[in-house]
């Protein structure tokens, strides 16, 4: 392989650009120019490319075109992203494998959408390549964490630090909600790490009354049997009733406690943000196996850190395996579905800490 592509694509997080420059760094050392792809699929299908090695004075490997030290401390992605509707029709993804003929392998970094689109793109054009597992929410298969999702919860805990002050200074409740659209993995993480008195998931199934009655429970048994000074709860966005409705509903019904309920929606913020070492670290060696990978041949794959489930192919990292495509779309399906055993479980341990986070 002479010169290989690396887009980023769906909902950005910390931690792309780390894995760009690590994935430049190691492609530059095995002597292999990268090009970035802008604003993801759309970048693919309009061919807006850019080189990201360039030939260096005499040297017989190419050097990083940019500052490639730099941009893996900033959170977001350099080159863009984009959540492309073109790309999901045939013509658009035609005129995509075109673009790549200049290219002899293409890495894809983002979600269950994108790596859905390269396994496509594999598929149906013979295109190689190479998905990386990017997304906050923590919804893709086979691996035990995607990228982003380390500095998410780091900053969701420091949010709720935060919130957690001023609602003892004035004996509040709060409802947090943090993004994952179809996954809950933040608020169920985030809870834990930060002693929350709860966390409201779209998994556990609840109808909005119930929701609202497991609410007004938690917030009385705060503050009327335990006598805190707060108390938190943190919703994931997927839970079908909004932040502000449920906090209505609430005070309507702890009127006699004396007690204000607050609502706080954190969305885009936990998104953005310098990556944390973990993310970092995580991108880096992922970028190694990802590069390797390709340049060994294989193809319609993704590189998993510390698999949660068996028959990753090995690579030089203990840490790094690769998974088909075709395995990891399917793995992140039953994620979501509620089939997966790994949800079964993040449920029955969320069970568990329903009995201890309040007390
Ligand atoms: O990246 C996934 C996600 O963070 C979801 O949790 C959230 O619903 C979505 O992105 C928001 O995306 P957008 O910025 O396109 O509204």
């Amino acid at each position: 392989m002479k010169r290989i592509a690396v887009l980023t694509s769906g909902g950005d997080s910390p931690g792309m650009n780390a894995f760009l420059r690590g994935a430049v760094k190691v492609a530059a050392a095995r002597g292999v120019h990268v090009v970035g792809v802008r604003e993801g699929y759309e970048g693919l299908i309009d061919g807006t490319f850019e080189p990201l090695t360039h030939e260096s004075n005499g040297a017989i490997r190419p050097a990083p075109a940019f500052e490639a030290d730099w941009v893996g401390a900033m959170g977001g992605t350099v080159l863009g992203s984009a959540r492309s509707m073109r790309f999901k029709e045939a013509g658009g993804r035609s005129q995509a494998a075109k673009r790549l003929a200049e290219v002899d392998g293409l890495i894809v970094v983002g979600g269950n959408g994108s790596l859905t689109g390269a396994h496509v793109l594999a598929g149906e054009h013979g295109i190689k390549v190479m998905g990386v597992p990017a997304s906050i929410d923590n919804d893709i298969g086979c691996t035990s964490t995607c990228l982003g999702v380390d500095t998410a919860l780091n900053t969701i805990v420091e949010a709720c630090d935060r919130i957690a002050d001023t609602a003892r200074a004035h004996r509040r409740a709060f409802v947090v909600e943090v993004m994952g659209r179809d996954c809950g993995y933040l608020a169920m993480a985030a809870a834990i790490a930060a002693g929350a008195d709860a966390a409201l998931i779209r998994e556990q199934g609840r109808t909005e009354a119930e929701i609202v009655e497991a609410t007004v429970r938690l917030v009385r048994h705060a503050f009327a049997e335990r006598g805190k000074r707060r108390c938190l709860i943190i919703k994931a966005e997927g839970v079908d009733v909004p932040c502000t409705k449920l906090v209505r509903e609430v005070d309507e019904k702890i009127r006699d406690l004396g007690v204000d309920i607050r609502a706080t929606v954190l969305g885009h913020v936990v998104r953005g943000g310098n990556p944390s070492f973990q993310d970092r670290m995580v991108a880096s060696r992922m970028a190694l196996a990802a590069v390797n990978g390709l340049l060994s041949g294989a193809t319609d794959e993704m590189v998993a850190w510390q698999p949660n489930v068996a028959g990753g192919i090995a690579t030089g990292d203990p840490s790094v395996q690769r998974f088909p495509l075709a395995r990891v779309l399917e793995e992140t399906k039953a994620l979501l579905d509620g089939s997966s055993s790994i949800t079964q479980r993040r449920l029955k341990m969320m069970e568990q800490a329903e009995g201890v986070l309040p007390i």
